[in-house]
């Protein structure tokens, strides 16, 4: 059963009703537990493990390329992280309000600075700042038009973000949150295990199992297909 925030709008939604009935016959049952097309995932999974088992090719590597791009841009661990993690919304779990889902999700592992950079990358995104060279990207005019305006709430959140004592740690995210989708251009999470294992507090009882407040949402990544 595909989740309501995945189909309500498109014609998918339709099949919500055809499903129930299905699942009334003996031999048919919803998914509940490990999805066979999926990899399984280790008992303690790491956020390494959700990179490499979970998230798509061209989300991964468009994480692991901004990251690449900020350590040879000499930027520090701060920065490094909060580009490593920017979109994983976007990689495992919702694309509409991403930031603020990315900043929820790794709130509880990384330093408040990089999960507010996180959560301030999704408004400062559309809004130009000169003075350290970042522009509007062409990106988004092809995505959304030319004419696109951000709503009300987007423009309060950049108005606030820039005047933040953090605000030059998420621009420089915009900055390093590089369009390069090439899927031939592969950079090997390795070469950021090192900056994950200072930065990243990886709980014990592996993502999704520490009962924090967030669990919930990586054991949605870890079982994305369940009914419940
Ligand atoms: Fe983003
Ligand atoms: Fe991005």
């Amino acid at each position: 059963m595909p989740p309501a925030a995945a189909v309500i709008g498109t014609p998918a939604a339709s099949c919500q009703g055809a499903l129930l009935a299905e699942a009334r016959h003996q031999d048919t049952v919803f998914m509940m537990g490990d999805n066979p097309a999926l990899p399984k995932m280790p008992e303690r999974p790491t956020l390494k493990d959700f990179f490499l088992l979970r998230f798509g090719q061209i989300p991964r590597m468009h994480l692991l390329q901004s990251a690449r791009v900020a350590r040879e841009n000499g930027l520090g661990e701060k920065v490094i992280m909060a580009c490593l993690l920017h979109d994983i919304a976007i990689a495992g779990l919702l694309s509409a309000n991403h930031g603020y889902w990315g900043a929820q999700l790794v709130g509880p592992y990384v330093d408040a600075e990089v999960a507010w950079a996180i959560e301030k990358h999704e408004a400062l995104r559309y809004f130009p700042d000169e003075s350290v060279g970042y522009r509007y990207p062409q990106a988004y005019v092809d995505y959304f038009g030319p004419d696109y305006n951000p709503p009300g709430y987007i423009r309060r959140e950049h108005e606030a973000a820039r005047r933040h004592r953090w605000y030059m740690t998420s621009r420089l995210v915009t900055i390093n949150d590089i369009y390069s989708f090439d899927p031939a251009a592969v950079v090997d999470y390795d070469e950021f295990e090192d900056v994950v294992g200072r930065n990243f507090r990886q709980p014990e009882e592996g993502l999704g199992f520490d009962g924090s407040p967030v669990a919930h949402m990586w054991r949605t990544m870890i079982w994305p297909n369940n009914f419940l």
